[in-house]
């Protein structure tokens, strides 16, 4: 699959011996898996388009194992694919080839909680370790601070946070320390229909400044998402049929003033034409069922046929024009185009759905939507990382000095390039 739609050539590690094996047994007693049928799951990405062919898995609980287990991979040459909760929408968290998988599935300890500074404390000494950053257990937060593109890396003097959003290519985050915010009281959420994207814009703007303090999101999605998660997951929308739909939630600690403050915007919006139909939820359960039409977009998109994935960063004005390009573009080509997103964070998520995979309508998507978001000085990578999909199409949104300090930054941490291989950086150097 993956080298048919990809070209890629296995790069010369080692392949894992009888001899690694019983080592890993050592440094991981009980947690060293080779039974192929368990072995599938973990070698498929969550979108289902790219295998890896991995023949062991290995489930360290401590920091201290993991970095056992990388200086024996170290030693003898063997590529590893660090993997946490396997959701990833670029390919980062598979093997490509036979790269050995290392889970932080049963790293999931909390090791303490401060319940007044809300902050979990890290074991002393655990920063002394390379491999380490802070000593918190969460596989699936592991996974995502490693991941997440949003987080953007602070490079310090000495050098620590470089890990933040190097997608497992630099180390291996074992642990992570969180600063936990109060759970809101009161979470209320409003879905809108929309006119024309111009009101989902103004809807936004006038949402800033009545809302201001209790926004917490602001997405949107087109009329088409909502036809998908209608017709391939039965959900029915709350409100008229409109070209654009916009779910707002605002979390506070006053209930009523929120819903307060909610209800007036509300007023305001369906008054002066921005929004056409609204809906409003404080219970909980209606608040989940008005999220899910958002958040259930993927699954649908991913019933609908094979996804080509775009998430993009681009000025919000022009955030929803290349969706109308690309409709007309690909005429009937395409099953369907559909925009959606964090539009609270300029973030599109452009997709596009097919019967099945084909080179032609690749090929009239790419490069074309990155030359696109490169004029808008977007981002060809807005959240979901670079991983494998995305890392030869880095060059769109960095310039080559930047590019080349990965590049060096790699082989200073990783010299013989172990970590995580055809993944983040562009293949040629
Ligand atoms: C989302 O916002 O729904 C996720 O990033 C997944 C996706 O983009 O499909
Ligand atoms: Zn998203």
């Amino acid at each position: 699959l993956t080298r048919e739609r990809y070209p890629v050539r296995r790069l010369p590690f080692s392949t894992v011996s009888k001899q690694d094996l019983a080592a890993f047994e050592r440094i991981v007693p009980g947690g060293v898996v080779t039974d192929p049928e368990a072995l599938q799951a973990p070698n498929v990405d969550w979108l289902r388009t790219l295998r890896g062919c991995s023949k062991v898995l290995l489930r360290p609980r401590t920091s201290e194992e993991v970095s056992h287990i990388l200086r024996h991979c170290h030693e003898r040459n063997l590529a590893v694919n660090p993997q946490g909760g396997n959701t990833g929408m670029v390919g980062g968290s598979v093997p490509v080839f036979d790269e050995i998988i290392l889970s932080t599935a049963r790293m999931n300890r909390v090791l303490s909680f401060h319940s007044v500074s809300g902050k979990p404390v890290p074991p002393v000494g655990a920063q002394e370790s390379p491999l380490v950053l802070v000593e918190f257990f969460l596989a699936s937060v592991c996974w995502q601070v490693g991941e997440r593109a949003s987080l953007r890396p602070q490079v310090l003097a000495d050098g620590t946070q470089l890990f933040i959003g190097s997608e497992g290519t630099l180390g291996v985050i074992t642990a992570v320390s969180i600063l936990c915010p109060h759970k809101p009281r009161a979470v209320n959420v409003a879905f809108l229909g929309c006119p024309g994207f111009a009101e989902v814009l103004q809807t936004f703007s006038t949402c800033k400044g009545m809302l201001g303090e209790i926004l917490s999101a602001f997405e949107f999605m087109d009329a088409v998402c909502m036809q998908l998660v209608g017709r391939h997951l039965h959900l029915a929308s709350p409100v008229q049929e409109s070209p654009f739909y916009v779910l707002i939630e605002t979390s506070g600690s006053n209930a009523g003033h929120d819903a307060e403050k909610l209800g007036h915007f509300l007023e305001h919006a369906l008054g002066s034409g921005l929004v056409t139909d609204g809906t409003m939820a404080t219970d909980q359960r209606k608040v989940k069922m008005l999220w899910a039409l958002r958040e259930r977009i993927t699954e649908a998109l991913s019933r609908d046929g094979y996804v080509y994935k775009y998430d993009l960063s681009l000025p919000v004005e022009r955030l929803y024009d290349i969706v109308n390009d690309l409709r007309a573009r690909l005429g009937p080509h395409a099953k369907h185009v559909v925009g959606y997103g964090h539009l609270g964070d300029g973030n599109l998520h452009l997709n596009v759905t097919a019967e099945a995979f084909s080179p032609s309508l690749l090929g009239a998507l790419e490069p074309h939507v990155y030359e696109w978001t490169a004029g808008q000085q977007g981002s060809v990578s807005a959240e979901h990382g670079v991983g494998f999909r995305k890392r030869d199409v880095l060059g769109y949104s960095k310039p080559p000095e930047v590019l080349q300090l990965m590049q060096q930054l790699k082989v200073l941490l990783d010299p013989k390039g172990i970590l995580n291989p055809y993944k983040t950086l562009p293949s040629q150097a």
